[in-house]
């Protein structure tokens, strides 16, 4: 939930610097607080030490006043254990200031650690479960315990000491530790993401929770996998399997990604830089996946039980999957990963698993599908992030290629997931390259769409609305997910209560919410239920609801509409790309943060 930066051999000898300027591209992972440690230059006082400064808050505009040096950590946190102060954030140093660490998860032995290494006199000061892994280390560096043959090579001793630290740690955790002595940085992953790159023009190497940190330095990079480390020296970096200590050679790959990708390109948010990318991302995905696809739809025309799952955003998604399944003639289930766990006895060899998830980390999603590996499923990753564990896990990737999404709010990625649902149910009945030409068409749609009329029309919108304590939505079939989704979006950039419904609940007890001038938005499409959608609105209309039509028509039981293309089961897309945007547009009038909301991290990689 954290991220997580380190840089080694800086080569602007201001390491500190270098490391806020990275941490400030991973806030969007956490950002309640965050730290630096930096092992100071020669030329520097106090050399005796690591330096450590650590502040609660965003880093926003923050400055930093460590002394220059070459070599240095960062994090920026999302806190599970211990309050949000100074004390609690990041890195967390042993006894001697030697040794300094970041930590992304949950060590969930470490109150018997913590006791044990108080017995031995080391002091604590903080009261986060990470605090434990620099006195272990520690503790595992010192002479008495560390057999003389082996003392011989400091690093070793590290490697050894951090190794053994590591394999003993209990839950989902990724850590990277500075050594002053050794000037080495070493990095270990087991359940959260790390990702090392190489700038071999400069000389230069990074660790990071994500590209986006050093893509400004270099494209050259290895995911770890879960069980592995990297030690990064002057010299270098080496790779390592944790539990056994033996040496793996480092293959790196380059990404295609560009530095534009990951800057905000003259856009005041990712957010709304992200929302406009979706004219290009939603066409881009229509040319990819295409023997994958075909592969799939094979298996579910085979008879293969087809089960959705995912969080959040990557739920709704799912939802609106099975629509499209169903319409072309397919059954399928869905769950929120997060309840899967009582049906995981029912999967089997027969079973699909399609896990839909932006990060491809979000721990309730990898823990589905490992119960579901377990019993035989066969798993498809519909994922955007790139190295992520989910598509390791997984029989058949899915890659949606949105590139990065800095966000916290997920847009771009959530329609490049859609798109790829919608194809694969469309090749489920040979319909694959009209399905194609569909969304070649809404994307042009998109494109005429989303202009200066609309947002100028939303922000009219949102000012209006900006007041508001309460929304309510509705929609039905297709566009019932749509509304659970339009509804996130108003909820996680405004913080504004917005309730979405499927129109048939409403006279089963909802409707009581309805006052004179409640704002209620009705989402509805040219389709079969669009005469049942009308009634449903006009049920509200007459308790006094302000009624907003977001569809492809105008109607007399709307009191105003914003109208979207049509494109028939498709229109959805343009249904819920008003949502994005107005949520965006009443966060920012709100006074929230769009790209970060708070108590939000964009991956939620603890349970
Ligand atoms: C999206 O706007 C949310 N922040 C959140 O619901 C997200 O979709 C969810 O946590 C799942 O994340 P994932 O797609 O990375 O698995
Ligand atoms: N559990 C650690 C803490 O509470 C790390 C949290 C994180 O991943 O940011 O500080």
């Amino acid at each position: 939930m954290c991220g997580i930066f380190a840089v080694v051999n800086d080569k602007t000898n201001n390491a500190a610097q270098t490391v806020l300027t990275g941490l400030k591209k991973l806030e969007y992972r956490g950002y309640d607080s965050w730290g630096i440690a930096i092992k100071p230059g020669r030329s520097t006082e106090a050399v005796d030490r690591l330096q450590v400064e650590k502040h609660i808050g965003k880093i926003g505009e923050a400055k930093t006043n460590l002394p220059k040096g070459k070599i240095a950590i960062g994090h920026t946190r999302w806190a599970t254990h211990g309050g949000v102060t100074d004390e609690n954030a990041h890195p967390h140093l042993d006894c001697h200031q030697q040794i300094a660490v970041i930590h992304n998860g949950i060590v969930e032995n470490y109150l018997e650690f913590k006791e044990e290494l108080i017995k031995k006199t080391h002091k604590f000061s903080s009261e986060t479960d990470t605090e434990v892994i620099a006195h272990l280390i520690e503790e595992k560096m010192r002479p008495s315990v560390i057999p003389s043959e082996e003392r011989s090579d400091e690093s070793r001793n590290l490697e050894k000491a951090v190794f053994e630290t590591f394999n003993s740690l209990v839950g989902s955790n990724a850590i990277g530790v500075i050594d002053f002595e050794s000037e080495t940085i070493i990095a270990c992953r087991n359940g959260s993401p790390l990702v090392v790159g190489v700038d071999e023009k400069n000389h230069q190497f990074f660790l990071g929770s994500d590209v986006p940190a050093f893509l400004k330095h270099t494209n050259r990079v290895h995911f770890l996998d879960d069980g592995e480390a990297v030690v990064i020296t002057k010299q270098g970096v080496k790779l390592f399997n944790v539990k056994s200590g033996q040496e793996k050679k480092l293959i790196l790959q380059q990404l295609d990604w560009q530095l534009e990708d990951a800057e905000k390109g003259g856009f005041p948010h990712f957010l709304l830089k992200e929302i406009m990318e979706q004219k290009e991302t939603i066409a881009k995905i229509a040319s990819i996946n295409e023997k994958e696809i075909l592969e799939i739809a094979n298996l579910i025309r085979q008879g293969f039980r087809t089960v959705l799952i995912g969080c959040g955003t990557a739920s709704y998604c799912a939802l609106a999957g099975k629509y499209f399944f169903a319409n072309t003639g397919f059954e399928s289930q869905t769950y929120g990963a997060y309840e899967f766990l009582p049906f995981s006895q029912f999967a089997n060899n027969k079973t699909l698993i399609i896990a839909i998830s932006q990060s491809g980390e979000t721990a309730d999603t990898l823990i589905a599908v490992r119960a579901a590996k377990k019993q035989g499923a066969k798993i498809v990753a519909v994922v955007n992030s790139r190295g992520s564990t989910l598509e390791r896990l997984a029989d058949i990737v899915l890659s949606v290629g949105a590139g990065p999404e800095i966000a916290v709010v997920s847009t771009k990625a959530f329609t490049a997931q859609l798109v790829t649902l919608y194809l694969l149910a469309e090749a489920t009945s040979n319909k694959y390259e009209p399905g194609k030409k569909k969304i070649k068409e809404l994307s042009k749609a998109l494109h005429n769409w989303l202009n200066k009329q609309l947002t100028n029309r939303l922000i009219d919108l949102a000012k209006e609305l900006i007041d508001q304590e309460h929304i309510y939505l509705i929609g039905k079939h297709l566009n019932y997910p749509a509304t659970l989704e339009f509804a996130l979006k108003l909820k996680e950039s405004s913080y504004i209560h917005a309730e979405p419904f499927a129109a048939g609940e409403l006279k089963h007890g909802v409707i009581t919410l309805i006052q004179k001038g409640t704002p209620c938005f009705v989402l509805a499409s040219n389709d079969e239920v669009k005469g049942e959608i009308l009634s449903s609105a006009a049920e509200l209309k007459a308790r006094g609801g302000r009624i907003i039509g977001i569809a492809p028509f105008n109607s007399y039981e709307f009191n105003e509409v914003i109208q979207t293309p049509d494109l028939g089961e498709l229109t959805i897309f343009a249904n819920i790309i008003v949502g994005q945007l107005l949520g965006y547009y009443l966060g920012v009038g709100r006074g929230a943060d769009p790209d970060k909301p708070r108590n939000l991290a964009k991956s939620v990689t603890v349970k």
